[in-house]
């Protein structure tokens, strides 16, 4: 099957609700841009047997009717959306630039605060070298770090910052964004108050305020779970009672039972604004993405690149074969196309870099609704997404494989 890639984009990117797209026009567009990928498709395993034949020639003849197919198909699939977009855009200007697919773009939450879509996640970055790798991500371009009061670097990641914004005058704290978690063994609410008070010790003096703080797993039960929330949303809008400010909050690992057992609480006067899941192509929690979508809480991916664990998956390194671009790029690509908020983590400077280039540096279109194209740094984009998109399943890389969005109270 084709991937329909217009609408997860704009529905995960932004909390617009195109459901009512459904009229003539739009559905006219979208067949047409269909049709063409279709033909697209087609295209595509004939050049791929024409690599596998060393037909040389061949394979520069299709590729180029590829390119053109892929343009008109694009063509089509903006103008379907500009017209969503007009029938749907009561905001203002400014959300227009949220969605260019650039490196520097940001989605907007629930809540009105702007999160860069480009995330560096410090996980197992050892004390000692998160300042300079933390540094060297905002050198290189990321404005979004994710850390945990778990990973042991939450100070040495705000440091990192602090001294960025002292040595580049031109960038203002509001341009960066720093995500914490509790620890995700310790949720409740005495528990969290302890935990929040000292990420205040830790990095107040460096970063002011926390722009994201998540609950790091649903793991314990109802009422620890909700007291866990109590205590966070009372930090939440700058109250004068407490030692820390923090400007949004949200969730990691939770599945929709324990979603449906938060929002329908009624002691809820903050409603979370992400859930961050471990999701690439074997781990696609499609049911849950869709629940996510409905209630406007935005997706964030972390182990986008399975850390590690599916880099040498067989069906990866043939399309790295394939189509000679590297697998980790194909792979945080996918999650970008999905429309996620992509956390990627490397301890290694020079791959910082090859991350976050996966998103286009430049524009060279002023049409702010131009997404697909300005995310697709490479061609073939959708062949790359027909590839690696697999029933939904859950493959779980972390968490000693299990998967933390099923977990069940203790009886
Ligand atoms: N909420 C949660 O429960 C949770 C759980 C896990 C992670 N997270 C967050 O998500 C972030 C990212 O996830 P993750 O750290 O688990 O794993 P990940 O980003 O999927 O994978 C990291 C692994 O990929 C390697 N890698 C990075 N770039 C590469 C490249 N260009 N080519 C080849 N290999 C590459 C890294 O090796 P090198 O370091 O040697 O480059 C490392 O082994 C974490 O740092 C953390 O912030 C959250």
């Amino acid at each position: 099957m084709i991937a329909d890639r217009g609408a997860p984009l704009f529905d995960s990117g932004n909390t617009r609700d195109y459901n009512h797209a459904t009229d003539s026009n739009y559905k006219k567009l979208r067949a047409e841009a269909d049709a063409l990928y279709d033909k697209r498709h087609k295209l595509s395993q004939q050049l791929q047997l024409a690599y596998k034949l060393g037909d040389g020639a061949k394979a520069h003849e299709l590729s180029e009717k590829l390119k053109k197919i892929l343009e008109q198909a694009e063509a089509k699939n903006r103008q379907a959306a500009e017209y969503v977009f007009r029938e749907n855009n009561t905001d203002s200007a400014e959300d227009e630039i949220d969605l260019h697919g650039l490196y520097n773009s940001k989605y907007k939450l629930s809540n009105g605060y702007q999160i860069p879509v480009a995330g560096f996640g410090v996980y197992t970055v050892p004390e000692g070298e998160t300042f300079e790798l933390v540094y060297e991500a905002l050198v290189q371009g990321y404005r979004h770090i994710d850390t945990a009061y778990f990973y042991k670097n939450e100070e040495e990641t705000a440091r990192a910052i602090h001294q960025f914004l002292k040595d580049n005058a031109h960038v203002k704290r509001e341009d960066i964004w720093y995500t914490t978690k509790l620890m995700n063994t310790t949720n409740g609410y005495e528990n969290t108050v302890k935990i929040v008070e000292e990420t205040a010790a830790k990095v107040k003096k460096y970063i002011d305020y926390v722009d994201l703080y998540l609950i790091h797993s649903p793991k314990s039960d109802r009422e620890t779970r909700l007291g866990t929330w109590k205590a966070l949303q009372e930090y939440v809008g700058n109250p004068s009672n407490k030692t820390l400010n923090i400007h949004s909050i949200g969730v990691s690992n939770y599945g929709i039972k324990h979603l449906e057992e938060l929002l329908n609480w009624d002691g809820l006067l903050v409603k979370p604004v992400i859930n961050q899941l471990e999701l690439h192509p074997w781990s696609p929690q499609l049911k849950l993405r869709e629940y996510l979508v409905k209630h406007h809480i935005l997706v964030e991916a972390y182990s986008p690149l399975t850390q590690g664990v599916k880099l040498n998956d067989p069906e990866l390194l043939q399309l790295e074969h394939t189509y000679r671009i590297p697998k980790a790029e194909i792979l945080l690509k996918w999650s970008y196309l999905q429309g996620f908020i992509v956390l990627a983590k490397t301890a290694k400077k020079e791959r910082i870099a090859q991350n976050l280039n996966v998103l286009p540096k430049e524009s060279n279109t002023q049409d702010a609704l131009d997404v697909s194209s300005h995310l697709g740094k490479v061609d073939l984009d959708i062949n790359i997404l027909d590839a690696l998109n697999k029933p939904d399943s859950h493959e779980i890389c972390t968490w000693g494989g299990e998967d933390s969005t099923l977990y069940e109270d203790p009886k």
